[in-house]
């Protein structure tokens, strides 16, 4: 199926016929909708939640999507999935909407803001009055600097030495701790590693403000107030003892207005690459899954928390080991070996093999890769990779639907080397493929572009960023 043509101009003719054919083809499911705001989808929404606010996980989406889609189709009570659960945001607020919820979340950090929230939501008075001590009295002062802050190459040199050693006081200090008192001090912590360093998070990799030192005379980013640990700690644990206590919470518009009913009994999260997870669940298990993916924009979220890993007491070898089992969405990720690890995934396989739009995008990659004329020579094989493991996991979710069954998914279309990449058409081909009723895909009021280099490189075409939703026939 392979298509050879002679010039960047006439792959890129071929590439848009086959989008507008498959665009035609779903024409009448695909539409614009105006409640979705980006503030919905995005993690911004949760910034004055109470406990959604703990920890900025800045690729979440808002409990109110997920609260809106069980309303607005009917979900009957039961499970619902999330394969790339990321902070957990559809199971707590699938948990706060009555509904048991599990989730697969591969990089630690994910599943600390998880399990944490949990241990949170079940301390009783006299753990959070221990938390309140930690708060007025800064017992950490009186330690000795004994434990250090693990660090990697990535992350070495990211905090002012006066910094340091607070916190090498503060992890000597909570080893006296009860259990689950000392888990959520340190969760604490983990909440405030980004405002107390010299870093910002920033998609493909960490910044670094030009007080580290790094590239002297060359840097000139400034990330602006770097806060002292006394005071970023403190006032994070003052924000988690005021939404445990049910003070100061701007409830979540659909949630339960009694804060005394969050408590999460009903969240399973299993931690591991949802690629060994889904195959191993029980068939038609679940109500409906709602995920967002990684989207394949090369963003690489070993890097980005790589602070967080650090402190977790990650190495190295086994972040970049992490790197290689997300779905493939960096340039570094190497092919996996699909069928070889499951032999079930053959139609997924097929399916991709097959569909005629993503053979030609990957073609034209590997053109442009041939000519020298790509960015990164990672690109065409994580565009492949990335479509083939997701039509494994879509396969996988069909059979565990059950009957009636629906997948909620946010995800954005991308571009590169000048090409649209229709993730939503070629993703709902798949589905489709795998026996799904394609029966929406629900773009958000503005498409944005992609890169600052793309965007200068070839002008802006909208992308559209879309929830899809493919329900598995009754
Ligand atoms: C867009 S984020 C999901 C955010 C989530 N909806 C939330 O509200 O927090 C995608 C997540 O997928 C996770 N992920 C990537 N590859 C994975 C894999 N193979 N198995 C499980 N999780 C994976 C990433 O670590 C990331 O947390």
């Amino acid at each position: 199926m392979k298509k050879h043509f002679k010039d960047t101009e006439e792959y890129i003719k071929h590439i848009s016929s086959l989008d507008e054919k498959l665009f035609t083809y779903f024409q009448s499911i695909i539409k614009t909708d105006s409640n979705l705001t980006r503030q919905m989808v995005s993690f911004q929404a949760n910034k004055k939640l109470s406990a959604y606010r703990w920890y900025k996980y800045k690729e979440a989406f808002s409990p109110s999507l997920v609260k809106h889609f069980l309303s607005e189709y009917h979900i009957p009570e039961g499970i619902i999935l999330d394969p790339f659960a990321g902070s957990g945001t559809t199971l707590f607020a699938s948990s706060e909407a009555g509904y048991d919820a599990e989730g697969i979340e591969l990089l630690p950090v994910g599943q600390q803001i998880i399990k944490n929230r949990i241990t949170a939501c079940n301390l009783n008075n006299n753990d959070v009055d221990r938390i309140k001590f930690w708060r007025d009295s800064l017992p950490w002062k009186k330690f000795k600097p004994a434990e250090k802050i693990n660090s990697i190459r990535i992350t070495s040199g990211a905090y002012s030495e006066h910094t340091e050693t607070s916190v090498s006081r503060f992890l000597s200090a909570i080893k006296k701790e009860k259990k689950n008192v000392s888990a959520i001090l340190f969760f604490s912590l983990l909440c405030i590693l980004e405002s107390i360093s010299y870093t910002r998070k920033d998609g493909q990799f960490l910044r670094w403000d030009y007080r580290s030192g790094r590239r002297k005379g060359q840097n000139t980013f400034d990330k602006g107030k770097i806060y002292t640990f006394d005071e970023a700690f403190t006032s994070k644990l003052d924000e988690i003892i005021n939404d445990l206590s049910g003070k100061n919470i701007q409830l979540d518009l659909f949630s339960d207005p009694d804060p005394q009913n969050i408590a999460y009994r009903n969240i399973k999260l299993y931690s591991d690459s949802c690629l060994n997870i889904l195959p191993k669940l029980q068939h038609k298990k679940y109500q409906a899954v709602i995920t967002s993916p990684p989207y394949c924009n090369r963003y690489d979220y070993t890097r980005t928390y790589a602070l967080e890993h650090a402190l977790l007491r990650i190495q190295e070898q086994e972040l970049s080991d992490l790197r290689q089992k997300m779905l493939s969405c960096t340039v570094e990720n190497r092919e996996k070996d699909l069928l070889n690890f499951n032999r079930d995934w053959t139609p997924a396989v097929r399916s991709c093999e097959n569909n005629e739009l993503l053979q030609s995008v990957i073609t034209y990659l590997e053109h442009k890769k041939a000519a020298g004329a790509i960015n990164n020579n990672g690109i065409p094989r994580m565009v492949r990779g990335y479509f083939y493991e997701m039509a494994c996991v879509i396969q996988d979710c069909f059979r565990l639907l059950k009957n009636g069954g629906v997948i909620f998914m946010v995800n954005d279309n991308v571009r590169y080397a000048g090409s649209s990449i229709s993730a939503d058409l070629i993703l709902s081909k798949i589905a489709e493929d795998a026996g799904f009723h394609i029966e929406n895909v629900l773009v958000l009021p503005n498409g944005k572009g992609n890169s600052s280099q793309q965007m200068g490189d070839h002008g802006r075409e909208i992308l559209r960023k879309c929830v899809y939703i493919w329900r598995k026939p009754y």
